[in-house]
């Protein structure tokens, strides 16, 4: 799945010792605020040179190497660990976790038959001791055998309950982090609080879990990865925690009423042969851009305890469990310069410029910047060394500047001053600049999307006939062409009788698109294809819609607080527009809707055929499904009573995977998602063709 990682070339001993002052300084960057120069892949790559230099030059070793140990070295903290906190090795793929597996074996003298496999959590490591079921200290890792007292911390950490279910003395390990949720909740406070950003959940988590006297309070999540029952505990529950097999043990952390990975998508289990833990392995990583806090690879254990303890530890990491990394998705670019566009809508966006990066397996040269106020609020300047996000099929972003590493050359980022498209002014009343001139700044781009095959379906309207159209002063918006006449297109150069004819009877048939397509058609901020058929599908008529407050648009699944006053002051913006097309004879009510105003009830959805299931659909279609755009096959879907998705997860019901299917049939099967033929899906959906 993922080649052995390419690793820094030392040349002389000169570049093996700059490289241990790197690794040493980013080490102690990384354990301590938490903010380190180097991205987590950069990192493995210089130890990796580093420890190949060594390899070759044994003699040369400098004490401040970070190979063989703990945390690279970086010491942190004065309370003496019970056990030493330990890290892991690494493997890369599924060979080198075959290689690890067999010497392992060989080290045993038997064939492993229970290997525990589950998430590893991107955050901190963390010992939480609990006294006759109470909690009384948290230590971080430090230099894997004393760490740092961090106990200011109980009370915030979700997961970590003050008490246990029994009065049992014990210490927990696990992984202290920030969810998505937390993160951007903590970037929000420390926004209000000085104007700054934390650059990613993990640096986030490390700065949150030290800070004594912030103003400000941030919440953490913890997740268990083990037990140790105290050292001179020779009571029976504590013999019995020492004897029982790792899956087990979490099982009983769980049931203390702590948080372990069993709650999650991605829950630890046992495997029984190296296959199935690829296999799991495959369906973890499939899951990783859905999840809702960061994994970087997989953690594959031993799940007995004798084959732990006969397997033993080496100075740095048990032998008995491995680290399987995932490729990186986030990573530290320079940003090299910022484009400013006008969107249909008006809206004027920037777009980063980055020095090329792989993330996630692909290569990534531009990422969204959101907004000008964001620009500001992050930071950011030209030439910046920036942190870069992507995972599965999100669009890349821009995450935050890495101020440490600034030379000085840095510029600031221009801002427009007019609408790079039109010259005119900026309407910067709100967060997302826009040009004054609204949608008729780019008419042109709102009215092709408007007639577009999955919005209006008007064929013959290419730009060109639309600039025609534009610059023949016969339409503004697209509520126009339903108005213009025979005699003024066949004014225009290059339109004959016969396409004239054939224009207005495309015309003439958008007149009768359901509602879905019409409201799509208007381009409506916040909504797009699927939210437009749910919106029509939930309230039938465009009168309706209109009707609606920000309350009521709510009901409609993915509108949020946010969203729902946006969309209102959207279709106040779009009432003239509307109201054009209404005069125009289009047609406002969605076939077959539930709707809200006439409150008729609920169609039998279990009867439909696709009741309650999520269906993703990929590869060509054939067969009666060959005719129909991506969009047409998920309002069939819709039709049916399944809900159409772009992505893959462990919700999905059902994959439509046709000729050419890729990483998404990949995926379902990883994740042993039901998968059909173009042919038999026709066949299971037959009456709603
Ligand atoms: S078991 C003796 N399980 O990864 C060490 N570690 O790179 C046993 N980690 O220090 C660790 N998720 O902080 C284990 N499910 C998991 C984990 C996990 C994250 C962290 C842990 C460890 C680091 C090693």
């Amino acid at each position: 799945m993922i080649d052995a990682p390419p690793h820094a070339e030392l040349s002389d001993q000169a570049a093996y010792a700059a490289a241990v002052q790197l690794a040493a300084d980013a080490a102690a960057a990384y354990y301590g605020q938490g903010d380190s120069p180097l991205d987590d892949d950069a990192y493995d790559q210089l130890v990796r040179g580093i420890a190949a230099y060594e390899r070759e030059h044994p003699e040369q070793v400098l004490p401040a190497s970070p190979t063989g140990k703990v945390a690279g070295g970086a010491v942190v903290g004065d309370v003496p660990h019970t056990v030493p906190m330990l890290s892991l090795d690494n493997v890369f793929g599924p060979e080198d976790l075959a290689d690890w597996a067999a010497s392992l074996e060989r080290r045993l003298g038997r064939t492993v038959t229970a290997w525990s496999v589950e998430p590893k959590l991107d955050g901190l490591a963390i010992s939480a001791r609990y006294r006759g079921g109470r909690l009384v200290q948290l230590v971080t890792r430090g230099d894997g055998s004393a760490g740092e007292d961090v106990s200011h911390a109980i009370g915030t950490v979700v997961g970590l309950p003050d008490r246990l279910a029994d009065p049992v003395t014990v210490e927990l390990r696990g992984e202290v982090m920030m969810t998505t949720e937390q993160f951007e909740q903590a970037c929000a406070k420390r926004q209000a609080h000085d104007g700054s950003t934390f650059a990613n959940p993990r640096s986030a988590a490390a700065g949150t879990l030290r800070a004594q006297d912030r103003p400000y309070v941030c919440e953490l999540t913890f997740f268990g990865y083990g037990a140790l029952p105290g050292p001179d505990d020779d009571s029976e529950p504590a013999a019995r925690l020492r004897e029982l097999p790792h899956s087990e043990i979490m099982t009983w952390v769980a049931g203390q009423g702590v948080q372990t990975t069993a709650a999650t998508p991605v829950a630890g289990v046992v495997a029984t042969s190296l296959e199935q833990v690829q296999e799991r392995v495959e369906q973890i990583a499939a899951e990783r851009a859905e999840l809702p806090f960061g994994i970087d690879g997989i953690v594959i254990k031993c799940d007995l305890a004798a084959d732990q303890e006969k397997a033993g530890f080496s100075s740095r990491a048990p032998r008995w469990a491995i680290a399987y990394k995932l490729p990186a998705v986030e990573k530290i670019t320079k940003l090299l310069g910022v484009e400013w566009n006008t969107g249909r809508t008006g809206v004027i966006a920037p777009r980063a410029v980055l020095e090329p990066v792989t993330l996630d397996g692909s290569i990534v040269t531009y990422a969204t910047l959101h907004n000008v106020a964001d620009i500001t609020r992050r930071g950011l300047m030209l030439g910046d060394s920036v942190v870069v996000y992507k995972a599965g099929d999100v669009i890349p972003r821009v995450e935050s500047p890495v101020v440490h590493l600034r030379t000085g050359g840095e510029q600031p980022i221009a801002f427009p001053e007019v609408c790079p498209s039109c010259g005119d002014a900026i309407d910067k009343s709100q967060e997302r600049w826009r040009c004054v001139r609204g949608r008729a700044c780019r008419a042109i781009a709102s009215i092709s999307y408007a007639v577009g095959r999955d919005q209006l379906d008007i064929e013959g309207l290419a730009d060109n006939r639309i600039q025609q159209l534009l610059d023949a002063g016969l339409i503004t918006d697209f509520a126009d062409l339903f108005t213009v006449t025979r005699e003024q297109l066949l004014g225009l150069e290059r339109m004959g009788e016969t396409s004239t004819d054939k224009l207005l009877a495309a015309i003439e048939r958008a007149k009768d698109r359901p509602l879905s397509r019409v409201f799509c058609a208007l381009g409506v901020r916040g909504t797009g294809r699927s939210m437009s058929r749910r919106i029509a599908r939930h309230f039938g008529a465009m009168q309706a819609i209109r009707d609606a407050d920000a309350e009521a648009l709510q009901v409609v699944d993915g509108i949020g607080p946010e969203k729902a006053p946006l969309v209102v002051a959207e279709l106040a913006e779009l009432g003239e527009l509307i109201d054009k097309l209404i005069a125009a004879g289009v047609n406002m009510t969605e076939p077959g809707a539930v709707t809200a105003v006439a409150g008729a009830a609920e169609p039998a959805s279990a009867e439909l055929p696709l009741a309650g299931m999520s269906v993703v659909v990929t590869g060509a279609m054939s067969g009666p499904l060959e005719a129909l755009s991506r969009n047409e096959v998920n309002e069939l879907i819709e039709r049916a009573g399944g809900k159409a998705s772009s992505s893959v997860s462990a919700k999905t019901s059902l994959l439509v995977a046709g000729d050419k299917a890729g990483a998404k049939r990949t995926k379902a099967e990883g994740l042993g998602v039901r998968i059909v033929a173009p042919d038999e899906f026709a066949q299971m959906v037959g009456r709603f063709l």
